[in-house]
């Protein structure tokens, strides 16, 4: 008989492994606590931006075998109860906000069959695995707990949950890794490598591929720092140590560094973890890792104040993107949203447009202007910011945007824009980590 499986939890996480698993034939209910959530997606539309969801979505709600509620009993009869709430950072604190966690497992535990599995996929401090499972046993002794922490990127969260790299589940038992073997079973089937762990390693696994990713990033970003000191070129550097296949030359993009809401917190949870466990010295190095990655937002700023003269009062600043990256809607800790909301308390006329996280930027930073398109944001500009890396910038026509602002400059934190057809365009050209040339 074909498992029947519950999502608890149904942001970006939670809604795309839903309809994902109902793609893959699956019963499926989705379980959030906010109504107006739910509303949304039962009538198959994503609360967010991310590609090829919605799509999916629909045709799923369409076969009958995905749905929602915010009532917890409706995933009694599931075999299968996938815990994907989120785990911000506390207030006042570097570790990670449980409460959602704590709640989820309090719910399901209490009205789980006999003999179901609960399998966590929010990424949470080492040990909480463990601990939640003992308390799942408490209430309901014949229900198991796994970890199956989850790897996808925002902008392909569809494809990273149907074909992703590998996948990596804690369990204590082989019944429990069976039934996760039967939920992933078109994906052993297609090769997919499959790592056996016991609880802690697989909740490790998952900051530390977070960990070494924002290591990669805030590396160049050091690099990028060295260059501009001595006159090099990071994009340039970053190409040559790329080639090295044991460096590889992904997330070495140079700039103004990450953000979103998952690397920044959990590096900042994975240390808070560590001293719990008087392990605090192996991670010293992400304190500087996380102000490096701080450091690069500063020196955007550096950039603005030395080709603005000092005084931003009365002067345009236009900022192209708000989102944490391309592709998402998602301005959770998002570089080029908090240097345009500083850039603004500095005194300046900061108008930001982004193809599609203005109303999320909007509610978070309602003082700042936004634009409806990118002649809107350059018109009369004094500067040029780009800050995420939208294809639709990347594809500017340089030539055709100088006539629109009143200053010629342009500083691309992302280096990502086509250097020379800029300058040949006759703007003034800056780029984090490349010479001024
Ligand atoms: C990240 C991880 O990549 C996923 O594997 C993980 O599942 C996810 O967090 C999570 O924990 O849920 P995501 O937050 O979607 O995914 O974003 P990334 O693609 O990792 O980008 C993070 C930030 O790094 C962005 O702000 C991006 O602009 C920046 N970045 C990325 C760089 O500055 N340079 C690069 O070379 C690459």
């Amino acid at each position: 008989m074909t498992l029947r499986l519950s999502v608890i939890g149904t942001g970006y996480l939670g809604a795309t492994h839903a309809a994902c698993m109902s793609s893959l034939g699956f019963e499926v209910v989705g379980i959030d606590t906010d109504p107006a959530k739910i509303a949304l997606l039962a009538q198959g539309k994503v609360p967010f931006f991310e590609p090829e969801l919605e799509e999916l979505l629909a045709q799923e709600i369409a076969s009958g075998r995905l749905t929602f509620s915010t009532d917890i009993s409706a995933v009694a009869d599931c075999d299968v109860h996938f815990i994907c709430v989120g785990t911000p950072q506390k207030a006042g604190s570097l570790a990670a906000d449980l409460t959602y966690v704590d709640a989820s497992l309090e719910a399901v535990a209490k009205v789980t069959k006999k003999g179901a599995l609960v399998v966590g996929k929010s990424t949470v401090p080492v040990g909480t695995a463990a601990r939640l499972r003992a308390r799942l046993q408490e209430i309901n002794p014949d229900a198991d707990l796994a970890w199956n922490p989850e790897f996808l990127r925002e902008g392909f969260a569809v494809d990273d949950t149907l074909r992703p790299n590998r996948l990596v589940v804690g369990v204590t038992s082989d019944k429990a890794e069976n039934i996760l073997k039967e939920v992933y079973a078109s994906n052993l089937k297609d090769g997919t490598p499959w790592v056996r762990a016991d609880l802690p390693t697989a909740e490790l696994v998952k900051v530390a591929a977070n960990s070494f990713l924002a290591t990669k990033i805030s590396f160049i970003n050091a690099m990028a720092e060295v260059c501009e000191a001595a006159g090099g070129d990071v994009t340039v550097l970053a190409q040559a140590i790329g080639y090295d296949p044991r460096i590889g030359n992904r997330f070495l993009q140079a700039g103004i560094g990450f953000g979103g809401g998952c690397l920044p917190k959990d590096i900042r949870a994975f240390m808070a973890r560590a001293k719990e466990l008087g392990a605090d010295q192996a991670l010293e190095f992400l304190r500087e890792i996380d102000s490096i990655n701080l450091r690069a937002r500063q020196r955007i700023i550096e950039l603005v104040r030395k080709d603005l003269l000092e005084d931003l009062h009365g002067k345009k600043v236009a900022v192209l993107g708000a989102a944490f990256k391309p592709d998402s809607d998602d301005v959770r800790d998002s570089p080029a949203l908090d240097i345009a909301a500083q850039i603004h308390a500095a005194g300046a006329n900061v108008v930001i447009f982004d193809p599609k996280a203005n109303e999320n930027a909007a509610k978070r930073f309602p003082a700042l202007t936004y634009a409806n398109n990118v002649e809107e944001c350059l018109k009369g500009a004094d500067i040029v910011l780009h800050l995420t890396e939208w294809k639709q910038f990347r594809e500017l026509d340089p030539a055709q945007l100088k006539g629109l602002v009143n200053n010629p400059i342009v500083i691309d934190g992302r280096n990502a824009l086509h250097r020379e057809s800029w300058k040949a365009a006759g703007w003034h050209f800056r780029a984090l980590g490349r010479a001024d040339i």
